[in-house]
């Protein structure tokens, strides 16, 4: 479909491909043919995902709706960013329902590589963002950074798009993704969404799925314990120590499996900080059962 084709179906503002064939896209060649015949006016907006889509991911699929012409889907479960002991495996992949939702909101396509060619045998080539991958998650999943800033670097040379949309839930990724953007001079606008939560202020992630209803109503108290501390924090109180204490009893009352860590740490270089007066961040990894869960609050 080139440009005189699409604008004639686009029906207004929005993905103007809702209700289109959507194209589902296996190999870097295919795509590259695709977005060839689309022509060089239409603008991209680009959502990374590993599937397994929630109201988060389509939260960033509406706001790429609104700014770009066509907004591009990859769908991919990375094992470059999983460590041995992870759940790279058991990762959910229900590929139809994902389709069914991206078709309904608009997506042009979802571009789906298969591992052994996106990755084959000899590929050898990474991608790191040293600094930032020290702290909070970086230092829990050594490697973990390095499979990201690889494989989203990668589907940016694919996918050539003029934004990319990433959820604040993950939050360290898209402060990272932002720096080498910035670092290699990437020509596109990453931008950050809000978190998407259900009504209990629990996150949406892909791995709540694992959560037995025990454990799911347990894990409110991460939200609970971030906006406790995140009003503390706006009535005044500027004491990192403060603040992570207030955290930890609200999640310690929720008996987690096991606290992976309480963060407050700059929003610049991610670091911890002790006095929160700049913009900073509330991070918090916790387990219950098997599951790992991670939020965070922006104070800015
Ligand atoms: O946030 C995710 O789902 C993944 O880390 C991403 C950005 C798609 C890279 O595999």
């Amino acid at each position: 479909m080139g440009k005189k084709q699409f604008q004639a179906f686009r029906g207004g503002a929005g993905n103007g491909y809702a209700g289109y064939a959507m194209e589902i896209i296996k190999t870097v060649g295919d795509y590259r043919v695709w977005r060839k015949d689309l022509g060089p006016d239409l603008t991209v907006g680009f959502v990374p995902t590993m599937g397994a889509l929630h109201a988060g991911h389509m939260k960033l699929v509406e706001t790429s709706g609104r700014a770009n012409d066509i907004t591009v889907v990859s769908i991919f479960v990375n094992p470059l960013q999983f460590g041995p002991a992870e759940d790279f495996s058991r990762y959910p992949r229900p590929f139809e329902a994902d389709s069914l939702l991206c078709r309904e909101a608009g997506v042009a396509a979802i571009f789906a590589p298969e591992a052994p060619t996106f990755y084959p045998p000899d590929f050898s080539a990474y991608c790191e963002v040293p600094g930032p991958d020290r702290f909070l998650d970086g230092a829990s999943r050594p490697g973990h950074f390095r499979g990201v800033c690889t494989v989203v670097l990668k589907l940016f040379n694919i996918v050539n798009p003029d934004r990319a949309y990433f959820g604040q839930k993950d939050i360290q990724q898209a402060l990272i993704l932002r720096k080498l953007v910035r670092d290699f001079s990437l020509d596109l606008e990453l931008e950050i969404v809000e978190t998407v939560r259900e009504a209990t202020g629990l996150a949406l992630s892909s791995r709540n799925v694992y959560l037995t209803p025990d454990e799911k109503s347990r894990a409110t108290a991460l939200s609970r314990g971030l906006f406790r501390a995140k009003e503390a924090w706006t009535r005044g109180e500027k004491s990192a120590e403060t603040l992570k204490a207030m955290m930890r009893s609200e999640i310690e009352a929720s008996s987690p499996t096991r606290i992976d860590y309480i963060e407050a740490v700059s929003q610049a270089d991610l670091a911890p900080a002790e006095t929160l007066s700049k913009p900073s961040v509330l991070a918090v990894a916790v387990f219950y059962g098997k599951t790992r869960l991670i939020d965070n609050v922006l104070l800015d």
